[in-house]
């Protein structure tokens, strides 16, 4: 990852799907003097996704790409990216699978946070995956992206503590507590801040 030359903030997009407490999180980090970043895009897979609302709050441009055709529309996607002049892309909560050879267009610029501390719990539903197996511990990790699922190169985690009476609803609520402090310190640290 190239390092912050000079401060001018770098041009940031955000993916999401759905409700988008991180982008909103990651926004309100972006306001801050110390914040590296400057979120110019969020784009979505879908048009219904409920943190579209922070691209009104917020005043950012927002972009709205159906994944149907995925080789058509990533290549929509790359060039609104690039007329965007986008430098990071930050993956949060966004459900799409991206095709080898946009993660090459942006590589080592694509971050994205899972809900388990990764390399364990890759892909969908790890709440009810990490109870099922009587985990002690769960958390979050925030990682590069690379060509394979959840597998690029990790730069934080946070851990928590599973309790007894545990559910999914509740882990899931203590680890996006957690999510949302992680996304802006691993955006601190690779930009080495
Ligand atoms: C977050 O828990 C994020 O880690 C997870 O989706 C949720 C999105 O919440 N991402 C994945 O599972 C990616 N595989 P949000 O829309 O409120 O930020």
């Amino acid at each position: 990852m190239a390092l912050l030359i000079g401060s001018r903030k770098k041009r940031t997009a955000v993916f999401i799907s759905g409700k988008g407490s991180n982008l909103k999180s990651l926004i309100k980090f972006s306001k801050k003097k110390k914040s590296p970043i400057s979120i110019c895009l969020i784009v979505s897979n879908n048009y219904k996704a409920k943190g579209l609302i922070y691209a009104n709050i917020f005043k950012i441009k927002k972009k709205i790409f159906s994944f149907k055709n995925k080789i058509f529309v990533e290549k929509k996607l790359i060039s609104e990216l690039k007329k965007n002049k986008i430098e990071l892309i930050c993956l949060a909560g966004f459900m799409e699978i991206l095709s080898n050879h946009f993660i090459k267009n942006f590589s080592g610029k694509i971050l994205n946070i899972h809900p388990s501390l990764l390399p364990k719990y890759k892909g969908l539903n790890t709440h009810d995956r990490v109870l099922k197996k009587k985990e002690k511990y769960s958390g979050c990790t925030v990682h590069y992206v690379n060509s394979r699922l959840d597998a690029g190169r990790i730069i934080l985690q946070k851990k928590v503590k599973i309790s007894e009476n545990e559910t999914s609803k509740s882990l899931s609520r203590k680890i996006l507590k957690e999510e949302h402090k992680l996304y802006p310190n691993a955006i601190l640290k690779i930009f080495n801040l």
